[in-house]
C-alpha cells in the first residue's frame, strides 16, 4: 500500500559556523556550531513510497518544482542509504520525492538544510516509531538530516539549534542537533534576517568540498579552538544580552569561514565585490544609527543582515535605499528567525 506525508521545514542561518568534518564520509562535525531557523524560508517535500513487489529493485524519484531531477539523486539515494540501518524499511520501498523551495536553490541559502530537514521529518514520520509530541522524533529527524547535509539537522528546532559537542552543555552530541534551552536575553529575540542575493547561481565549489580541504588546512586546529570560543562567547551574550559581544562573535565568524577558504589549498574566494560593497554599506549605517545589526555570511556571497526586528521599518527603508543596487536583480528575502518543520 502506498503512504505519503509532506513537512515543510525552514532554512537556517549559522551564527557560529560548522566547517569541517571529523573524518570524511561521517558527517560528524570537527566543531560545534548554533543557528537560528528561519521561518520563511521553507522548503516543502511530499514524500510517496510503495513497497518493492516480485523482487524489483527499489527507485528513487525526485522531483524539484514538479520537474524530475535525476541530478539530485545521487545525493539523496547516498542520504537513504545512510539512514537505512536505522529504518530497515527504506530498502523495501520505492520513494518519489516532490520538493520545493520559496528561496533560489543554491545561492549560498541553505537550501541543502531546509530539504534535507524536510525529507528527514517525512521519514520519521512514515516510520511511525515516534509521535511528534516526543523529543526523540525531532533527535531522529535532527540525525537523518545531518546524515544528508551537515547543517541541515539545525533545521528542526524553533530554539536556536545547537550541533556538535560543546564543553559547556552536556548533553550536546555530534550525532543531533539540540535546541538550546538556556536563556535568551530580549535584545536577542525577535531579530530578523534579510538575505541580500548577491548572486542567484550555483556556488563554484560545494560545501562538501570546501570541508574536505580543512583535512590538510594550515590553520584547521586553531579555526577548531576559535569556533569553541565563539560558541561559549555566543551563549554568554544570549544570556546577558550582550548585543556588541554577539555581533563581534557573528561578524567574525563569517569572516573566518572565508578566510578559511581563502587559506585552503586549493584557496577560493566565494565573496564578491558586492558582498564586500554591501559589508561596508552595513557598517556604515550601524554607527550611524545605532540599530542593532550585522552580517553574517554562508559558504556562498550572499549576505544575510540579522537585525533586532523593532528596527523592520527602517531597515527595509535602509535595503530599498542603499543595499538594493548591491543585490542580483534587485532581490533580497526576509524571514524571521525561528520556526521548525510543520506537517501539511
Ligand atoms: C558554511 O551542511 O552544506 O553553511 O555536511 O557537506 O552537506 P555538508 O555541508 P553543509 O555545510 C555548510 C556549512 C556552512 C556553515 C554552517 O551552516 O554552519
Amino acid at each position: 500500500m502506498n503512504k505519503e506525508v509532506k513537512y515543510s521545514c525552514p532554512s537556517n542561518i549559522a551564527l557560529v559556523k560548522y566547517w569541517g568534518k571529523k573524518e570524511s564520509g561521517t558527517q560528524l562535525p570537527a566543531n560545534p556550531s548554533i543557528s537560528w531557523t528561519l521561518n520563511d524560508l521553507r522548503a516543502t517535500t511530499r514524500m510517496v513510497v510503495s513497497p518493492v513487489v516480485n523482487g524489483e529493485s527499489p527507485t528513487v524519484k525526485f522531483y524539484l518544482a514538479n520537474i524530475e531531477k535525476p541530478s539530485f539523486l545521487p545525493k539523496i539515494e547516498t542520504f537513504l542509504k545512510r539512514v537505512t540501518p536505522e529504518l530497515g524499511w527504506i530498502s523495501e520501498h520505492h520513494f518519489e520525492i516532490y520538493s520545493e523551495n520559496n528561496f533560489p536553490h543554491g545561492a549560498g541559502i541553505a537550501s541543502s538544510a531546509a530539504g534535507f530537514g524536510a525529507l528527514a521529518s517525512c521519514l520519521v514520520a512514515l516510520d511511525g516509531q515516534w509521535e511528534e509530541s516526543d523529543p526523540v522524533f525531532w533527535e531522529k529527524a535532527s540525525k537523518f538530516a545531518r546524515l544528508g547535509s551537515g547543517s541541515a539537522c539545525r533545521s528542526v528546532y524553533n530554539e536556536p539549534g545547537l550541533w556538535g559537542e560543546f564543553e559547556e552543555v552536556l548533553e550536546s552530541t555530534d550525532d543531533f542537533a539540540i535546541p538550546y534551552s538556556g536563556s535568551i536575553h530580549p535584545n536577542l529575540q525577535g531579530w530578523k534576517d534579510a538575505v541580500l542575493i548577491i548572486e542567484d547561481g550555483e556556488k563554484s565549489v560545494s560545501s562538501t568540498a570546501g570541508h574536505a580541504l580543512l583535512k590538510e588546512h594550515a590553520y584547521a586546529e586553531a579555526r577548531y579552538k576559535q569556533a569553541h570560543k565563539s560558541l561559549s562567547a555566543l551563549l554568554s551574550s544570549f544570556k546577558t544580552g550582550d548585543v556588541q559581544q554577539f555581533i563581534e562573535i557573528v561578524e567574525s565568524e563569517a569572516l573566518q569561514l572565508h578566510a578559511m577558504m581563502m587559506s585552503s589549498i586549493p584557496y577560493y574566494v566565494l565573496m564578491k565585490p558586492n558582498t564586500l560593497e554591501a559589508i561596508e554599506k552595513i557598517w556604515k549605517h550601524r554607527n550611524e544609527t545605532l540599530i542593532p545589526m550585522c552580517f553574517t555570511l554562508d559558504a556562498g556571497a550572499n549576505v544575510h543582515l540579522l537585525y533586532d526586528g523593532s528596527y523592520h521599518e527602517q531597515i527595509q527603508n535602509f535595503i530599498n535605499t542603499e543595499l538594493l543596487p548591491y543585490c542580483q536583480n534587485g532581490l533580497y528575502l526576509c524571514s524571521d528567525t525561528g520556526g521548525k518543520p510543520t506537517k501539511l
